[in-house]
């Protein structure tokens, strides 16, 4: 009888995300131990605002429509983004990893309570993106991005929480879609995919290393706001629609308003995603701290490009806890190809 040789591949399809997290770790990438615990605190996390999110319709009063506040950003604070922001803080505030967090739902830093140990990570998070998408079925997620603190003991500071995004240690998304996604890469470590298996209510591994496409067919980005760009930016779009079959142009439009859909749709199919600079957000509309800078480790991590237009996503320095940046994410080329366009305007001014 043939022996039943397995491949490595089919060793690793239905390996837990718990499971890969720690043979990360067998492997140096994270040796201590503590971001693999911390990697699961935020699993646990994930499930239980997947639940919710997908039987919100039947809690309408307690998830659906605005809890009549507003954030920092003056945006109305759906009752969701709440509850998921709620669930993050009280995991991951007793789990002695960390050291501070900070939250798009909140207007400073988030210290540790006393009663719980202080850890070495600190965690930025967007705990419910896509919030104009909530209360009409449209896929949403949560992205966060993970650092070493800076500073040397005690609370956690704002300083710790404004590093560039080269320094990240971990980043990565939840897609609570039409399944329930779990994509993470770490400092050592490729971009992984894990699909939440309802049954078990185990994350299983579904895209291992997950490589973007050097170039794509597909663009991303509000053409509602195209009378705010700039020429260089209108060109950009332009050639984009122009027909060539070498390049393959048209391109395709695709926008679902939840920058973790646009996103993991650019990561997985290849083209580029955008949020410009325009006369209405000059600095654009996406956060650096838990938007971008998770995003760009991560796109990066599977071959792709970030910037601003111009600069590396990852280089910028942050200076206060919510600012924006312009964003052009995605396949390498497609990000060049509107660097291009835009260096050309800005020469041109
Ligand atoms: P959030 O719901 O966390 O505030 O994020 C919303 C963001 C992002 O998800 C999306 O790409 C963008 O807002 C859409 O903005 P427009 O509606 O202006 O296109
Ligand atoms: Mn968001
Ligand atoms: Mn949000």
């Amino acid at each position: 009888m043939e022996d039943f040789a397995m491949s490595n591949s089919d060793r690793q399809i239905g390996l837990t995300l718990t499971q890969h997290i720690r043979f990360e770790q067998t492997n140096h990438r994270m040796a201590t131990g503590k971001l693999s615990g911390l990697l699961n605190e935020i699993l646990v996390a994930a499930k239980i605002i997947s639940q919710e999110v997908n039987t919100a319709g039947l809690k309408a009063e307690l998830l659906l429509g605005m809890t009549g506040t507003v954030n920092v950003h003056g945006e109305d604070r759906q009752k969701l983004d709440e509850y998921s922001n709620n669930t993050f803080i009280h995991i991951l505030e007793r789990s002695g990893y960390l050291a501070v967090m900070g939250s798009e739902e909140n207007d400073s830093p988030i210290p540790i309570p006393e009663t719980y140990k202080s850890g070495k990570y600190v965690l930025l998070m967007d705990p419910l993106d896509g919030s104009s998408n909530i209360d009409v079925g449209v896929s949403i997620g949560t992205i966060f991005s993970i650092y070493e603190r800076v500073s040397q003991s005690g609370a956690g500071t704002l300083k710790d929480l404004l590093q560039p995004g080269h320094r990240q240690i971990a980043a990565g998304y939840i897609l609570y879609g039409s399944s329930t996604i779990f994509v993470y890469t770490t400092r050592g470590g490729d971009v992984h995919g894990f699909t939440l298996d309802p049954h078990t209510g185990e994350f299983l591994l579904s895209h291992p290393n997950i490589v973007i496409p050097k170039k794509g067919t597909i663009y991303s980005i509000n053409e509602g706001n195209s009378n705010s760009w700039s020429r260089g930016q209108r060109k950009y779009i332009n050639y984009l629609k122009a027909s060539d079959q070498n390049t393959g142009r048209p391109y395709k439009s695709r926008y679902v308003g939840s920058f973790v859909s646009d996103f993991h749709r650019t990561l997985l199919k290849g083209g580029i995603f955008m949020y410009p600079s325009d006369q209405k957000s000059p600095n654009g509309k996406l956060r650096l701290g838990y938007e971008c800078n998770p995003m760009a480790f991560i796109v990066e991590k599977a071959g792709g490009k970030a910037n601003n237009g111009s600069r590396r996503i990852l280089d910028i320095i942050p200076t206060t806890l919510h600012e924006r940046t312009p964003l052009y994410i995605g396949s390498p080329e497609d990000v060049e190809m509107a660097e291009k366009y835009l260096a050309e305007d800005a020469k041109n001014r």
